[in-house]
């Protein structure tokens, strides 16, 4: 739109102008043109005469100008607005924030604070950004604290981060700052942000509860199996124990006959709970013979066929007394399968080769070299070396 004073300066300009002509005209008639071009006025009246005559040029250019000012300033108070417009979104998204926000300078001074930082320090924004220094009201301090990400981000020129417990409001902060830069490599202030953590804290520290008391059920639990196992051990050794008293050519021949199976075990490389089976085995391989007559084992003289039958039942019944028994079901084959022969001549299925369980061979080997190397009522102990030689 255009000025109102550029037009009134025009019309002013033009009706000098034609006021002039006029009076001119009036004047002089048809020679008015003459007189106005005659050159012997008095340089006065000639000055006036030029400066009326070129007064539409004159009031033209003042309200040119007069028009472009008021343009200019449209412009500026647009501008301005638009800047305080601004202004007012910033403040009203700084506030807006989630955590709090202060800019602060490399001397530590607050420059700006939002609302939630007031909130969360429960100092008024006023007196965050007075002539003190941050910590001084944030931590309410004479120093940065230990740790302090500013001091570092002032040495880094990076991004700092401290995670801090402030006993005074009884909360946990994450407090994270990172230059600003306003010229290359020139930061011209620090963006210091405080976040709440003490809900993620105590959420943590549950988590850490939760996760020790977890741990410590697994450990007594574990203490608990191993109490457990002991006891299954203990019983095993007993039964073992049982089964060895009952003839004095027999004792301490179930525990050798697991030493030895152990040790071939672990010499063959089988793993470690292969080995367990194998001891358990071991100790329970002749707990068939609870049901065999004491005279018979006890004989000085050589079995008759009817003895020496009662005798080889032992595997089998050792099977059947240890069936029931859940968890030993995988010793079961060693028990009954640990007379028998590679040839096939042994009992109480007479099975060959690979049909014999592997395990059960080991156990057929201890057992063998154990009864070869023993003291019997008819014999004397032979020895080591026949033994082996006995064996291969
Ligand atoms: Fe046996």
């Amino acid at each position: 739109m255009k000025s109102k004073l550029a037009i009134a300066v025009i019309l002013f300009g033009w009706v000098i102008f034609i006021t002039y002509i006029l009076a001119e005209y009036r004047e002089y008639g048809s020679g008015m043109f003459k007189h106005i071009f005659t050159l012997d006025s008095s340089s006065m009246a000639l000055f006036n005469r030029v400066f009326i005559l070129t007064a539409p040029i004159g009031s033209g250019i003042v309200g040119y100008l007069i028009n472009e000012r008021k343009k200019l300033l449209e412009k500026t108070q647009l501008s301005e607005k638009q800047i305080e417009h601004a202004a007012r979104e910033w403040r009203a998204t700084f506030d807006s924030m989630p955590y709090g926000i202060m800019l602060i300078d490399s001397e530590f001074n607050v420059s700006r604070a939002n609302s939630y930082m007031a909130n969360l320090s429960g100092i008024p924004v006023k007196e965050l950004v007075l002539d003190k220094k941050y910590y001084e009201t944030i931590h309410k301090s004479d120093a940065p604290i230990d740790g302090c990400p500013l001091v570092k981000s002032v040495k880094t020129q990076s991004t700092e981060t401290l995670e801090y417990y402030d006993s005074g409001l009884d909360k946990y902060f994450r407090a994270i700052v990172t230059p600003v830069f306003r010229e290359k490599n020139t930061p011209g202030a620090y963006v210091y942000l405080l976040i709440d953590i003490t809900d993620t804290k105590e959420k943590e520290t549950k988590l850490t509860q939760a996760k020790d008391a977890f741990f410590n059920m697994l450990k007594d639990l574990d203490v608990m199996y191993k109490e457990q196992k002991d006891i299954y051990n203990n019983l095993v050794i007993a039964f073992s124990n049982v089964i060895d008293a009952k003839s004095p050519w027999t004792k301490n021949h179930s525990r050798n006959v697991t030493a030895y199976a152990v040790t071939i075990a672990r010499e063959m490389g089988l793993r470690e709970q292969d080995i367990e089976i194998i001891r358990t085995a071991g100790l329970l391989h002749d707990i068939g013979k609870i049901g065999t007559y004491d005279v018979i084992l006890d004989k000085p003289d050589k079995l008759t066929d009817e003895e020496f039958a009662l005798v080889k039942k032992h595997t089998v019944k050792g099977e059947e007394i240890l069936k029931p028994i859940k968890g030993l079901e995988n010793i079961l084959p060693m028990i009954r399968s640990h007379h028998e022969r590679i040839d096939g001549t042994g009992y109480p299925d007479g099975l060959k080769g690979e049909k014999i369980p592997f395990f059960a061979k080991i156990l057929c080997v201890a057992d063998a070299y154990d009864s070869i190397i023993s003291e019997r009522p008819y014999r004397s102990a032979p020895g080591k070396d026949y033994a082996i030689s006995e064996l291969k």
